[in-house]
């Protein structure tokens, strides 16, 4: 396995998206990079709702991160005499959070979390300070697990080796590092990595606005493609992993991911590329047996039918619009977590791991 020593956090790893000030909750609004970097300040729990909502955060553990601090933006508000009575108090500011968009599990990890360092408090303990102990943690161990899950993966990459990736895995779309992006910095670190490709990812782009411009940020080069070069790319054998993050990962192994996942992984196995996914165990659903069972968010065809807010299609036209998808476990030949490596999964290998 690669040493921690060898990667130079400070080189690797610049963007942060998400800046707690004490009395505000800062995003940095995904939605106007990479021209325009500038934080959008949340001040309740119902503005953290709605920036999850829009994608001004974005990314399975982000939201979660931001959902955290939004209930304790939301306990700022009350009044209440201790933890229980706060607890009930809470519920619908917990409830418009998990509501705000329903494929990725973290956010309701999250909030399972805010619920039990609640429930946990002691009788005169101050339960907005656990609240804000809990959030803080939350992000601490985030980071520590993209670190470490950004070892095992590139560990899994043989030298000199080419990597194509998905949407936006990066420090924007967690704590920091990267879930599929921190495997990708560590494999550059080390020189596992030696080219990068990074698809489009039609409809929000998040890989030609996001992943290419948080990459560059830390010296890393990429080379962007369109979303249907990826098939091309694979046959022309440059790429010998493709490298992508979860939303959601069932108890089989099935994983839910930004839509065009699904068709990386059939056309990495035709031509022979390996596909790794890596999440963080608060992306593991073992509540979930497989992935049929997983709801996928459908947006706004207007994303399709428009570009930067200038309509490109003609009028009449109708657009459908799910944002994710979901690659059969038996597609998948590695889930890397920060508790370890699911190599070739399925229902006895995940349970093996995660109980
Ligand atoms: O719609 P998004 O941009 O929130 O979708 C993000 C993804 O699908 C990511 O691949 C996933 O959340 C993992 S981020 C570490």
């Amino acid at each position: 396995m690669t040493q921690d020593a060898s990667i130079d956090y400070d080189r690797y790893d610049h963007v942060r998206p998400i800046r707690w000030t004490g009395d505000a909750l800062e995003l940095l609004d995904q939605r106007v990079l990479p021209f325009t970097v500038v934080h959008e300040a949340c001040r309740s729990s119902e503005d953290v709702a709605e920036a999850i909502h829009a994608l001004t955060v974005r990314g399975a553990p982000a939201i979660g991160i931001a959902a955290a601090w939004g209930v304790v933006l939301a306990g700022r508000s009350l009044e209440a005499g201790d933890a229980a009575d706060a607890a009930r108090q809470l519920e619908p500011a917990l409830q418009q959070l998990n509501a705000a968009r329903p494929t990725a599990v973290n956010l309701a990890w999250a909030l399972a979390r805010m619920r039990r360092a609640l429930a946990a408090v002691a009788p005169g303990q101050d339960w907005r300070e656990a609240l804000e102990r809990e959030s803080r943690a939350i992000e601490a161990e985030d980071l520590a697990a993209n670190r470490a899950m950004g070892r095992a993966g590139a560990a899994l990459i043989a030298p000199g080796s080419g990597v194509l990736t998905h949407c936006n895995t990066g420090s924007l779309a967690t704590a920091g590092f990267g879930t599929a992006l921190g495997v990708i910095r560590a494999g550059v670190a080390d020189g596992r990595v030696e080219r990068v490709f990074a698809t489009e990812t039609r409809p929000w782009n998040q890989g030609a606005r996001l992943t290419v411009w948080e990459l560059g940020q830390d010296g890393i080069d990429a080379t962007l493609i369109a979303d249907s070069a990826a098939a091309h790319l694979m046959k022309t054998g440059q790429v010998q992993w493709v490298v992508v993050g979860a939303d959601r990962i069932c108890a089989n192994g099935d994983t839910a991911n930004k839509i065009g996942t699904y068709q990386l992984a059939i056309a990495a196995r035709h031509h022979g590329v390996k596909f790794m996914v890596v999440a963080p165990s608060s992306t593991v659903d073992m509540a979930t047996a497989s992935g049929e069972l997983i709801e996928i968010e459908e947006r706004d065809p207007a994303e399709l039918l428009a570009f930067r807010g200038k309509r490109v299609v003609a009028e009449g036209v109708r657009a459908w619009n799910p944002v994710f998808d979901v690659a059969p476990h038996d597609l998948i030949d590695a889930i890397v977590t920060e508790q370890g490596v699911v190599e070739r999964p399925d229902a006895a290998r995940m349970r093996a791991l995660f109980g």
